[in-house]
């Protein structure tokens, strides 16, 4: 029986938790579910009320649970099944919300499906995966080709990510439905959604014919992205499953995706995330590349935002995000680093009254900022860096000042707590080092500061929350969009009016506000004729009409 959708989450303020580095409950070094449990409180104090956590599946971590070993077991560094719904349950009984994320393009080449796959061309299983008796020059999104060779079978296997991450084959009908039995598993132990990983690449293109683009290896994603038949597989799995339950459902999409294809996919899924707004300052594969070349454009970013809003707004549901756990920190990316307080309140308060279900990346409420290790190896723990490194083009100083600048590491240094050692994510020693800077933030001292970005995105929240109408409902106009330095936009809806004014920029900017708009939060000190660096000022009018 179909199920009715409340579209509950219209109302929520989402979070993402990475969860082997948010808090370490039993200090082997890693975060855990107990350790999610122990920080519920700060979550709610927050006023956050959606929690999305990342893979929590077993997995031998060659990407951090993105591999997944067994869908029907926690992993043993993060807990067990009883943790996860005892989690569950914690979290409902504070009012909020969880989804998990359900990786369902891959594998782990631990995975008994694989291993079985392995042993016999003729088992079901082989058909669970993509094999080929020769390689073609697609290059996947780890700086590999996509296949690889496999000596048991003779055989090349197809991997979009890392080599030990394989393809799983929808075109499988049987495969297909041992996917839709996982969700349905989660959705009945009580999770109120999932976050869909890596959807935009479950069909392929077939014919494995060579990429035009070059002769050599290349990433053409048109051969593995986006294909009509990925519309056919979410269409069966919202009928089978979706459709039986009120959850939420957030494909990721990747950059690819453009805003007709969102309209496309939102047939079947609630929203998707795709990046068009998460790199508008050249970092992305900016190696090479010195500091200086790396500079946000914001009238692009702020027309990439516009073009989101005009395409979904009032016909599809979207999220709003910075970063998430594969995007340097937002205060680094967007902010100035020498004004770290004033971008991250800044950041936060132009994301949270846009429209859309935003979503706070961990720490982002605390400012936390990109790590700047020494040493390359400190960013081995993500695949994607080794990957980089291993393919020998670039010398030690090129490498470091790309990844302290891109790396997935920035978002996955541990939680920083407080001023106790390793930021009191962990009393072991912590499996990614901690920000040396942990000891000025910290959420310890944003917790007793009145003025700290913590409770200024509360408060933000809190206002986000009494005004949600008018900011899910409201129009979206752009003001002075050609501004390079200031982004401005108002909301309407009935009789009210939100106007949001940010200085992205170190430069004092003169403002001009009509006297009938008072002002409901801002950065700075009282005067609001100027926005001083990375200032930020909300207000809201009521529009009399006669
Ligand atoms: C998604 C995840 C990323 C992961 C990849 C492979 O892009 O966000 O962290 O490495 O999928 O699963």
């Amino acid at each position: 029986m179909k199920k009715m959708k409340t579209k509950w989450f219209r109302e929520a303020i989402g979070y993402e938790i990475y969860p082997y580095s948010f808090f370490d409950s039993n200090n082997d070094g890693f975060g855990d579910l107990k350790g999610i449990i122990e920080k519920l409180g700060y979550l709610s104090e927050l006023g956050v009320n959606l929690l999305w956590i990342c893979p929590i599946y077993k997995s031998p971590l060659d990407d951090y649970g993105y591999d997944v070993e067994d869908y029907y077991s926690v992993n043993e560094i993060l807990g067990d099944n009883n943790d996860l719904v005892n989690l569950i349950d914690s979290v409902h009984q504070k009012g909020m919300k969880i989804i998990l994320d359900l990786v369902i393009n891959h594998v782990s080449c631990e995975h008994k499906w694989f291993k079985e796959a392995l042993k016999d061309k003729n088992s079901k299983y082989h058909d669970y995966f993509i094999f080929r008796d020769k390689p073609n020059n697609w290059m996947g999104f780890f700086s590999e080709s996509v296949w690889t060779y496999s000596k048991e079978l003779g055989e090349y296997y197809f991997h979009t990510f890392s080599e030990r991450m394989p393809d799983l084959n929808w075109s499988n009908p049987q495969l297909r439905q041992e996917i839709y039995d996982v969700a349905k598993y989660y959705l009945e132990l009580g999770v109120d959604g999932f976050r869909l990983d890596a959807i935009a690449h479950l069909a392929k293109d077939t014919s494995f014919l060579d990429s035009k683009l070059s002769k050599d290896l290349v990433l053409d994603t048109t051969k593995f992205s986006n294909r009509k038949e990925v519309f056919d597989y979410l269409k069966e799995f919202k009928e089978e499953v979706f459709d039986h339950y009120d959850c939420l459902t957030i494909g990721e999409v990747g950059g690819e995706a453009s805003t007709e294809m969102a309209l496309e996919y939102t047939k079947y899924i609630d929203m998707v995330f795709n990046f068009d707004t998460c790199w508008e300052n050249g970092a992305y594969g900016s190696i090479g590349k010195s500091d200086e070349e790396i500079k946000t454009n914001l009238v692009n970013l702020k027309a990439l935002f516009k073009k989101w809003f005009d395409a979904c707004h009032h016909k599809c549901d979207m999220p709003l995000y910075w970063l998430n756990h594969d995007h340097p920190r937002v205060v680094s990316q967007y902010g100035g680093i020498e004004y770290r307080e004033e971008s991250a309140k800044m950041l936060g308060a132009v994301l949270l009254f846009m429209y859309g279900l935003p979503f706070i990346y961990q720490g982002e409420e605390l400012g936390m900022s990109n790590v700047t290790y020494d040493r390359i190896e400190d960013f081995f723990e993500d695949v994607s860096a080794r990957n980089l490194v291993k393919n020998g083009e670039y010398d030690e100083q090129t490498l470091l000042r790309f990844l302290r600048r891109c790396s997935r590491i920035s978002a996955r240094s541990p939680m920083q707590w407080n001023t106790k050692s390793h930021a009191g994510f962990s009393k072991g020693h912590p499996y990614i080092k901690v920000n040396d800077n942990y000891l000025m933030v910290n959420a310890e001292a944003n917790l007793s500061e009145r003025d700290s970005i913590y409770n200024f995105y509360k408060r933000c929240i809190e206002i986000r929350k009494e005004n949600n109408e008018l900011v899910y409902y409201g129009s979206f106009e752009l003001i002075d969009p050609n501004d390079e330095d200031l982004f401005t936009y108002k909301k309407q809806y009935k009789d009210e009016e939100l106007l949001v004014i940010a200085n992205f920029s170190p430069k004092l900017k003169e403002i001009k506000v009509d006297s009938d708009y008072s002002l409901l939060i801002s950065n700075q000190e009282e005067d609001i004729t100027k926005l001083g660096s990375f200032g930020v000022c909300i207000f809201k009018k009521h529009i009399h009409k006669c």
